[in-house]
């Protein structure tokens, strides 16, 4: 069964890549610009961070998952999303996630803090393992 691919943006903090690499699944960094240049081989979700700015706009969603997103093949095949942040940015939590899910239609799959915890990295695992199933059989029928 294909595992569907996650990826992720990552500042030098390397909070979201420490989770993502727990993750049992391919995965690449879209700080990357080979990464970020890229187009999927399929459906893929989406794990970004939030970063308030403090610019006139208050944007959240990192520069590299912007471009990628700029594809509309990537765009298409987007699954969903999930979202690394911190509390302590009150209304500005998860911004970046629930923004791409809303402007995309697609659903916020998990959202937890910082690099997570071990709960959170089964968590999300055992989401993402369910979404492997429901692509496969969707491709079956
Ligand atoms: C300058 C700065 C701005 C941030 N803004 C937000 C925010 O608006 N909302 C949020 O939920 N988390 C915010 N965070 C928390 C990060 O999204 C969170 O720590 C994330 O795990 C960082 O991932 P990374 O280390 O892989 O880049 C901010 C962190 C920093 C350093």
């Amino acid at each position: 069964m294909r595992r569907t691919p996650v990826y992720y943006y990552s500042s030098a903090s390397g909070l979201v890549r420490t989770f993502a690499e727990r993750l049992d699944r391919p995965t690449a960094n879209l700080a990357e610009r080979e990464h970020r240049r890229s187009e999927v081989d399929g459906p893929w979700v989406l794990l970004t961070p939030s970063y308030k700015t403090g610019n006139d706009a208050n944007d959240t969603i990192p520069e590299g998952v912007r471009r990628f997103l700029r594809s509309a093949h990537n765009r298409r095949l987007l699954v969903g999303v999930m979202g690394s942040g911190n509390r302590n940015f009150g209304a500005y939590y998860q911004k970046a996630a629930r923004e791409v899910a809303a402007r995309s239609g697609r659903p916020v799959l998990f959202e937890f803090e910082l690099a997570g915890t071990r709960w959170d990295v089964e968590e999300a695992e055992r989401i993402l393992t369910a979404l492997d199933e429901a692509l496969d059989a969707r491709h079956a029928s």
